[in-house]
């Protein structure tokens, strides 16, 4: 949801400023702008629709010159994709750019009207321009700030700047990421530290309403009161290739290739002695075997992440797992108490239902676990317990190896718990862990040998689609629901996730020769029960593409293409049939000319309700 970013040093801050924005871009891409003091004035340019045309704009009308300066990316909520509604929005003597929701906004709008001011916007973030414009009496910026924050109802990172204060980035935030980034003679602001890996690893994270003044060669932090708070500063772990695409034509398809790596990064430092270890957030087999019910909460794909999990906890680990979508989570009083574990699942770190599920979660007595990608971020501080996922950034709005990472650790999860309530053996425990470990290679090799070949093929079958059906049963139901809302995501095409044995109750009606379905089976003990589905859609003219394990008899009319993916135990198929399911999806994306990394509509990290 919307990236900002912000410099201040001795260079031309707008090729800075493009840069780091065109790096934070999958937040957001409606619109983008800059604010820059250049010759004693602020000078905005924004443009609507991609950075592409900024840039542009600017090449066009010519660039404001500068070393100070605030930029935008923008997902839009309130007001239209539009010039007029991209940031920055500024006032008299201020212009800001933000990321969030100001609730109140309306409120504030009449307010303001009534003492004279005038809107351009549709947006909830000219108000707040404009109130730091009323508020402002040419004394420090700092009090306008705090001032300002004291009538604001939402959720906000801003960056902001004052005419009268050149060298200064004032940044502040409540419930949106925002940090500040350390450099030598230059510091900044950013939405996330990906925009930032290029310029500097050195990075501080502000604290909901610290207001930071940053400028080239100084940082101050102060607390909504005024008095100056200690910060620690931190180092980012990623390097700048991490996000690059490194020679390949997409972040996504790069990602999808990065998961052997990043499964193995996540698991190893997991594994002692053959068994799982996660003394790192201090879950030893007592206390997890203590837990009542098990809660997953998420969104999107990291809640396909809990389905897995779901399956595979209460399968081999027999305790009852509860997976919810955190927006619905959140508003129905859920039936969680003390003595049950939640665990809050997600990439980012940072979406707001997700974030306020672990709120509720918290306040009902419940002990909450955050699984996170990003270090550092709000759901990973404030859980009682956090295990990282190592995937290293994930730059594509469509998640791929942020989902593998995912229900790797949902596997390693219910061997421990098995193991720690007596129902599997230390041989057969020993003996999940060393197929995890496993699995990095099988789908290297994959990759390497046949599944984008069979991906490109099955996706050139469903192209021309309007609309299509994914079915499984059990896991295969779970991998389904992924396959289907990655291929939504970014291919545009209609398409819904059944379980297979659910057809007859309804989806059947949708079927005919114009809406292909995409079969997963890959469990054997499923498998012909699965193929009785499929000879039901078949027989009513739909074309199927089936996803099997390679050792599965398939018979020539059962399906009209076949992809098949590399025997295993099928326990832990759900992490090697992932990746043909995110192959076609971006192979579909692809041959429809689709910017796969930005698709319509969407932003990756999404801060707002
Ligand atoms: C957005 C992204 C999805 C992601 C979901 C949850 O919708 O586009 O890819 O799965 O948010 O994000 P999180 O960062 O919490 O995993």
């Amino acid at each position: 949801m919307c990236g900002i970013v912000g410099y201040a040093g001795p260079k031309d801050c707008v090729d800075i400023l493009l840069d780091t924005l065109s790096k934070l871009e999958y937040r957001g891409y409606d619109s983008a702008g800059i604010a820059v003091f250049d010759d004693g004035d602020i000078k905005v340019v924004k443009h609507q629709g991609k950075l592409a045309y900024l840039i542009e704009l600017l090449k066009k009308e010519g660039r404001p010159r500068g070393n100070v300066g605030i930029g935008h990316t923008r997902w839009a909520t309130h007001g239209e994709p539009s010039d007029i509604n991209s940031h920055p929005q500024s006032g008299k003597r201020v212009s800001i750019v933000h990321n969030g929701i100001i609730e109140n906004y309306a409120q504030i709008k009449e307010f303001l009207i009534d003492k004279g001011y005038t809107f351009e916007s549709q947006t909830d973030t000219e108000t707040v321009a404009k109130l730091l414009d009323y508020y402002y009496d040419g004394d420090d910026p700092l009090n306008t700030v705090s001032r300002a924050l004291r009538d604001i109802r939402g959720s906000y990172a801003l960056g902001i700047i004052f005419k009268d204060y050149p060298d200064k980035i004032y940044a502040v935030r409540k419930d949106s990421p925002l940090i500040v980034g350390v450099g030598k003679g230059e510091n900044y602001i950013a939405s996330d530290m990906t925009a930032l890996l290029e310029y500097t690893r050195q990075y501080i994270l502000l604290e909901e309403n610290e207001i930071a003044a940053i400028s080239a060669g100084t940082i101050s932090i102060r607390n909504i009161y005024g008095d100056p708070v200690d910060k620690q500063v931190l180092t980012a772990d990623w390097d700048a290739d991490a996000a690059q695409k490194g020679g390949y034509e997409h972040f996504m398809l790069k990602e999808i290739h990065e998961q052997p790596t990043a499964i193995k990064t996540t698991i190893m430092p997991r594994v002692s002695d053959g068994m799982v270890d996660f003394s790192e957030c201090g879950l030893d087999d007592k206390k997890l075997s203590s837990y009542k019910n098990i809660y997953i909460v998420a969104c999107g794909t990291a809640m396909h992440a809990g389905v897995v999990g779901k399956y595979v906890i209460e399968q081999l680990a027999r305790t009852k797992v509860i997976v919810d979508m955190a927006s619905e989570f959140r508003y129905r009083n859920p039936l969680i108490e003390k003595g049950d574990l939640v665990i809050l699942i997600s990439q980012s770190g940072e979406t707001a239902d997700t974030k306020e599920a672990l709120n509720i979660s918290k306040r009902l007595g419940a002990d909450t676990l955050a699984l996170v990608n990003v270090k550092g971020s709000s759901i990973a501080r404030d859980a009682d317990m956090v295990m990282y996922t190592h995937a290293g950034p994930e730059i594509s709005v469509a998640s791929t190896k942020a989902f593998t990472v995912q229900i790797s650790m949902m596997y390693m999860f219910a061997f421990k718990l098995a193991y720690a309530k007596g129902l599997i053996d230390t041989d057969t425990y020993k003996d999940y862990v060393a197929k995890l470990i496993g699995i990095p290679d099988k789908i290297e090799a994959a990759l390497d040998e046949s599944y984008v070949s069979q991906a490109q093929h099955a996706a050139s079958n469903v192209t021309a689609a309007q609309s299509l059906l994914y079915i499984g049963r059990g896991f295969d139901y779970a991998l389904s629901m992924e396959g289907s809302l990655k291929l939504k995501e970014i291919s545009y095409i209609h398409s819904e996730a059944y379980a297979a044995g659910e057809l007859k109750h309804g989806p059947i009606a949708l079927i005919s020769q114009d809406t292909p379905v995409i079969a997963v089976a890959t469990q054997r003990s499923l498998y012909e029960k699965t193929l009785s589905n499929i000879k039901e859609v078949k027989a009513r003219g739909a074309k199927v593409i089936l996803i099997c394990s390679d050792g599965f008899a398939v018979k020539d009319d059962e399906a009209d293409y076949v992809v098949r993916t590399p025997d295993y135990d099928e326990f832990l198929m759900p992490i090697i049939a992932s990746v043909p399911l995110q192959l076609i999806a971006y192979y579909t994306s692809v041959l429809k000319g689709i910017d796969v990394d930005k698709p319509r509509n969407l932003a990756k990290s999404v801060t707002v309700e």
